[in-house]
């Protein structure tokens, strides 16, 4: 993974203690963009998966210069969000989000540079995510 790992951490750190901010914010607006997701979470815990996907962003922001651990997290991640029923095309409903989220947390401080470093670092989580995941024609028929 070539990230700007620098100016990720240290945009990150502008809003590592406003997790409750962040979360309520990116499902509300994940929600209101794209309710078709929202059945998805139907049987979906909100508060702790709001802690629980704020620790995956601190554990990848933590471990972007230890990619090989990281790797391994998030394919497994991956894999399990075929169980959830999460499909490929969601990803970039995801993505959307949170370049939303940072950009309304940062404001002014949210430059193009930070977004351009952001969408890449997505990119690549997505792309970490999606090698660990199964979807075969048969997994797909599962779901369907
Ligand atoms: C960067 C991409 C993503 C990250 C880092 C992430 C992170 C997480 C984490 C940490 C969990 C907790 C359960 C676990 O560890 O297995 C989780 C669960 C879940 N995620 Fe994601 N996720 C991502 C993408 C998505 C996408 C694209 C969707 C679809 C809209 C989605 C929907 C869900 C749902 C529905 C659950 C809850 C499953 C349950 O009820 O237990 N996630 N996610």
């Amino acid at each position: 993974m070539s990230l700007d790992t620098e100016l990720l951490a240290s945009s990150f750190a502008q809003i590592r203690d406003r997790s409750t901010e962040f979360t309520d914010y990116f499902y509300s607006t994940l929600f209101a963009d794209y309710p078709q997701v929202q059945p998805l979470f139907a049987n979906t815990p909100m508060q702790s998966q709001a802690k629980k996907l704020f620790a995956s962003l601190v554990l990848v922001v933590e471990n972007l210069t230890n990619p090989d651990q990281l790797g391994d997290a998030l394919t497994g991640l991956g894999a399990r969000h075929v169980q959830y029923g999460i499909l490929p095309e969601h990803y970039p409903m995801v993505g959307n989000t949170l370049l939303k989220t940072f950009a309304y947390l940062l404001q002014e401080r949210w430059t193009p540079e930070l977004e351009a470093s952001w969408t890449n670092a997505y990119g690549a989580v997505t792309e970490l995510m999606l090698a660990g995941a199964n979807y075969s024609p048969e997994v797909l028929q599962l779901q369907s």
